[in-house]
């Protein structure tokens, strides 16, 4: 079953300073999630909390209506997987034995390492295109395949709800368009709920069902991606003037910005 996941009057601080407050969400089961939002908005406070990686400081997160703070963490860990933003494998640690780890929740004293998790991980490591370097250290690697190799570990996780920060970071074109593709096929083969935060708006649009927009710590707005990204919301949310225009490949929004040099042509100023 795809489990709910409701965020529910939040408030989370790092020491006194406030960074959500009073947040509400509900992550629509078995959809494609993107949160967008500027820099430093609190969008991968969002996510770390939702993965209980922080404690809110009031309100809660809740998955199938429990309080995560409530359930076993290995509960949590077998349902819900994050890949945090900008993360650091131990020093030397190969690929398969990062996303080998991956498995960990699913492995307990009377369940040791078994043929299903070789398989996991094997075939997170076919779909991240990582096969050939799974004997590689992580830290020897460049930050495309780096980040392709944490995303194998969140993929081997088989967690119904994924959270993916940032997911195409440090990706040339192509292997974002993998890793993309690969989470709709996640979604649309395995019905796992992905939530992800992405920066390229166009791309957002195109792959999520569902797109939360956030402002210093703040949901602005929320619903399909054609209705959320209009002119006038980029412009409140990224102070960025812009054009929105029907991507001509997939027909979603596309966000053309306006800047000093590259003005808009006068009829449409
Ligand atoms: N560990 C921390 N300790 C103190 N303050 C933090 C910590 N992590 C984040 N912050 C602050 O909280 C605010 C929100 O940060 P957060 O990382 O959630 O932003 P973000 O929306 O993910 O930004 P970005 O797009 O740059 O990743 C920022 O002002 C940041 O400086
Ligand atoms: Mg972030």
């Amino acid at each position: 079953m795809t489990p709910s996941l409701r965020v529910r009057e939040l408030r989370v601080a790092y020491d006194d300073r406030v960074v959500i407050d009073g947040l509400d969400l509900d992550i629509p089961p078995g959809k494609i999630t993107a949160i967008v939002g500027a820099n430093a908005c609190g969008k991968s406070t969002l996510l770390r909390t939702m993965a209980r990686l922080l404690t809110p400081k009031a309100g809660g997160v809740y998955l199938d209506g429990r309080s995560i703070q409530d359930l076993p963490t290995r509960q949590v860990a077998q349902r819900l997987g994050i890949l945090p933003q900008s993360p650091v494998a131990p020093e030397g640690m190969t690929v398969a034995d990062l996303v080998g780890r991956g498995r960990a929740p699913h492995q307990s004293w009377w369940r040791q390492w078994s043929t299903s998790d070789e398989g996991a991980v094997a075939s997170a490591l076919a779909a991240t295109g990582l096969t050939d370097l799974a004997d590689r250290p992580v830290d020897e690697l460049s930050g495309g395949q780096r980040q392709r190799a944490w995303i194998a570990m969140a993929v081997a996780q088989g967690t119904p709800v994924l959270l993916l920060d940032e997911p195409t970071t440090y990706l040339d074109l192509a292997h974002q368009i993998d890793v993309l593709d690969l989470v709709v096929d996640l979604n649309r083969a395995e019905g796992r709920t992905v939530v992800m935060v992405l920066h390229d708006l166009p791309q957002a649009c195109r792959y999520a069902d569902h797109l939360i927009a956030m402002k210093a710590g703040r949901v602005v707005a929320s619903g399909e991606p054609a209705s959320v990204i209009t002119e006038d919301l980029v412009e409140e949310v990224f102070d960025v003037r812009c054009r929105v225009s029907p991507d001509p490949v997939s027909g979603t929004p596309m966000v053309i910005p306006i800047s000093r040099h590259h003005p808009a042509p006068a009829h449409q100023a």
